[in-house]
């Protein structure tokens, strides 16, 4: 983008704004990406202005159409954008000028750009979160079918990252499921905030004009018109929300990620993935790379520098509008466009992974069965903190002696205490898991519960995109 002299909305001043002013004050270098959102605001203010008999139809027309050719021009990377003309209303507005002369001027009319960018931002940022929910429930869909294809394995489940309970598989895979489901949520309730109209509001008092607003609301889908217009042209909550939603969800696919990591390794070897999202070492051929899992986990860390650059930007502002508000575009759409292609890389890396159900299994200890052998003496009668007493020396003379817990004879458990019979014995992985069957456990009876459910939910996202 050049930078040029730039008259217009001088006329007060004697001296021309220098070069590198111009450039510190520019947005159009990233703005620009509300093009769609601003020529579609422009065009039902400019009809509504017309109905309200504010402007002559004859003007609305050529403004429409005027517009009209301009989305074509940056449609098809043939607009000029000046730097000088600092964003991307005022690089639109000029242009107006150039295609329909003096009748551009009338567009203005009963707007300014504080409400015109606060309505742009909302236009995109609906448009993003739709994109984002969207994208979750893809990922969501290819979790529940991977949870089905493995309902019968059973791994080490883990606290402090050490071996703790057996779990299924499927469990682990569907609690990332409720993590995107509540994801999604958020999403959408931030949705209902985000879709409020704040045109009309005009630089921060409201309108001389008898603007309709509701039929600008109207045309543009909204829910509703804004309140209050000092509020309209101050509030970015929508976009902290946003920001803030963005960067719990990145916190997810952070620890999935990890996980990911952390099972491809040699050590853990549960999973493989997909050759399609690994690199190799530039010196070390045998490696497989993760890459595609690390920046999703880097990432997160940049989806959350978003999040506190914008409240920091916000928290000192006077009301109303203040030009720090500019600075909210940046981050906003590298918050859109990182958390947008990391929901479906690693949608797409989980899909391309292999399991090792047989590895998953070899690599469980038979401590990890402890809990079960005190909850054993609990159906014997003791309480469970005398059971877990007896457990733990259990456990410690096993492993003193080198020993798995079902190398133990039934006179060794026995002389731990007189509770143990034979059946202790015959502890397994899987009767440990068909044990849990608390609501929301690990049993397979439940964990079916949790996919049928998820099934439900998954069905409802192909009925809401018809
Ligand atoms: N580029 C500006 C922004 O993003 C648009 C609003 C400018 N309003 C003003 N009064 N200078 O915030």
């Amino acid at each position: 983008m050049g930078v040029k002299k730039e008259a217009r909305l001088r006329g007060r001043f004697k001296e021309d704004i220098s070069e590198s002013v111009q450039r510190y004050l520019a947005s159009a270098p990233y703005d620009w990406r509300l093009y769609r959102q601003d020529i579609l605001g422009s065009q039902v203010h400019a009809e509504m202005l017309a109905r309200q008999g504010i402007i002559p139809r004859g003007d609305y027309v050529k403004i429409k159409d005027g517009l009209h050719s301009i989305l074509k021009e940056i449609d098809s990377g043939r607009f000029q954008f000046k730097l000088e003309l600092e964003d991307i209303h005022m690089n639109i507005e000029s242009r107006l000028f150039e295609l329909i002369g003096e009748t551009a001027g009338k567009l203005h009319t009963a707007r300014s750009r504080n409400d015109q960018v606060a309505l742009d931002m909302r236009l995109f940022a609906r448009e993003a979160a739709g994109k984002v929910v969207a994208a979750l429930q893809g990922f969501n869909s290819v979790l529940v079918e991977i949870a089905e294809k493995n309902i019968k394995v059973v791994m080490p489940g883990y606290t402090h990252l050490q071996q703790a309970q057996p779990v299924l598989f499927s469990h682990h895979v569907l609690a990332y499921f409720q993590m995107f489901s509540r994801d999604i949520s958020r999403f959408e309730s931030c949705l209902s905030r985000i879709n409020i109209m704040p045109l009309g509001s005009g630089a921060l008092a409201g309108l001389p004009y008898p603007v309709d607003r509701e039929f600008v609301a109207g045309k543009l889908g909204f829910d509703d018109v804004s309140a209050n217009s000092i509020d309209a042209v101050s509030d970015r909550d929508f976009i902290i929300e946003f920001e803030s939603a963005s960067a719990i969800c990145m916190m997810h696919l952070s620890r999935l990620a990890e996980e990911i990591i952390l099972w491809s390794t040699a050590e853990f070897g549960f999973i493989e993935i997909g050759d399609a999202y690994a690199t190799s070492s530039s010196i070390m051929p045998q490696k497989k790379n993760p890459d595609t899992a690390e920046l999703a986990r880097g990432k997160a860390g940049r989806v959350y520098g978003h999040l506190l650059a914008m409240l920091t930007v916000m928290k000192g502002l006077p009301l109303a509008y203040n030009r720090d508000m500019q600075e909210d575009k940046e981050g906003f759409f590298d918050t859109v466009d990182t958390l947008i292609s990391s929901i479906d890389i690693m949608c797409g890396l989980v899909a391309s992974t292999k399991i090792n159900a047989a590895r998953m299994k070899y690599s469980m200890q038979s401590y990890i069965l402890a809990t079960d052998v005190a909850d054993y003496l609990v159906g014997k009668g003791l309480s469970f903190r005398e059971a877990h007493d007896v457990v733990s020396r259990v456990v410690s003379y096993a492993i003193g002696n080198n020993r798995e817990l079902n190398e133990l004879d039934i006179k060794e458990y026995k002389g731990f205490s007189k509770m143990f019979e034979k059946d202790v014995l015959a502890i397994t992985l899987q009767k440990s898991v068909e044990a849990r069957s608390s609501q929301g456990g690990t049993a397979t009876a439940e964990v079916k519960k949790s996919i049928e459910s998820a099934k439900v939910a998954v069905n409802g996202y192909a009925r809401q995109k018809d």
